[in-house]
């Protein structure tokens, strides 16, 4: 098998890639590390198709590329998780496999991922990798939709990249939520206290600036609430024209790779009497953006 990485669509040659000629569930070869690490690099989101996945085999995949995260973010924790600590339950199921109600908690917080983001920005080290693994799909909608963030900083106008470069930010998902009128207890409240981000960081592997942005964010430092809220929104609008992004149309047994320190993506609604079942590793970045190179 050789191992290809080939642009996925002509409309965005530098964005997104396939990578075949890869069996992730066998143990990789060094070489086939670093193909893949440059291919990351340079698309910034990979699709392999066609992987059936255990649940260890996609974690024991998922360390060749760093430590992972566990999913303290997920709502539901301990004994009603469906999934080990080291997978995102990204699915509208309950640990039984039943579809969740309309108005389930879990469901509701869930959709969350409708608005773009980038994943585990609200935690002081954020994300690097997520791997995000197709194990059933609704007939229709649920794509997931991705933005180049390196190409929203290189759009700029200089004035407003002077302006932000230097710009703290404060990410919670109580921000994140808030925005959807979701209903929050103390306890929840406590648990994701905001964490501080640059607003634009250094892509590690290319020394390409880009734009750190993500739903999270509720405060930059320095600005009144409402005009940091208005910058958040139109640095949001301007990186997800549709020029900058990539709807992937899943099929089952996908697994889709993106580096969260230069893009943000979002869930795409479908029908809530079918089943989506997708489970998340997340390699976690190095540091905090802060004790970063800027
Ligand atoms: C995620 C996520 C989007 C989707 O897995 O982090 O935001 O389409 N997923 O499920
Ligand atoms: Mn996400």
């Amino acid at each position: 098998m050789k191992l290809v990485i080939a642009p996925a669509n002509p409309a965005a040659p530098n964005f997104v890639g396939e990578l075949s000629g890869i069996d992730p569930t066998k143990p990789l070869a060094p070489q086939q590390i670093s193909a893949i690490e440059a291919g990351m690099a340079r698309f910034a989101v990979l699709i392999l198709r066609n992987q059936p996945l255990t649940d260890d085999q996609q974690i024991a995949f998922s360390r060749y590329f760093g430590p992972l995260e566990d999913a303290t973010g997920d709502l539901v924790q301990g004994e009603a998780r469906r999934l080990p600590m080291a997978l995102n339950d990204i699915s509208n199921l309950d640990r039984d496999g039943r579809i969740r109600a309309r108005d389930d908690r879990a469901r509701l917080f869930g959709l969350g991922n409708r608005l773009w983001h980038s994943d585990s920005s609200f935690k002081p080290t954020p994300a690097r990798f997520s791997l995000l693994s197709a194990r059933t799909i609704p007939a229709t909608g649920g794509n997931t939709e991705f933005a180049d963030m390196r190409a929203a900083w290189d759009t700029l106008d200089r004035a407003t990249q002077s302006e932000i470069r230097d710009l703290v930010t404060h990410h919670s998902q109580l921000y994140s939520r808030e925005v959807l009128g979701f209903a929050f207890t103390d306890a929840d409240r406590e648990r994701w206290a905001p964490v501080r981000q640059r607003l634009v960081r250094r892509h590690a592997e290319t020394g390409r600036l880009s734009l750190y942005l993500s739903a999270h964010i509720g405060e930059i430092e320095g600005l009144p609430t409402p005009e940091a809220r208005a910058l958040l929104r139109d640095l949001t609008e301007h990186a997800t024209q549709r020029e900058r992004t990539h709807a992937h149309v899943w099929q089952q047994n996908d697994l889709v790779i993106w580096d969260n320190r230069i893009t943000m993506h979002r869930a795409r609604p479908f029908p809530g009497d079918e089943m989506r079942d997708m489970r998340r590793t997340t390699v976690a970045d190095e540091a905090p953006t802060l004790q970063q190179a800027a």
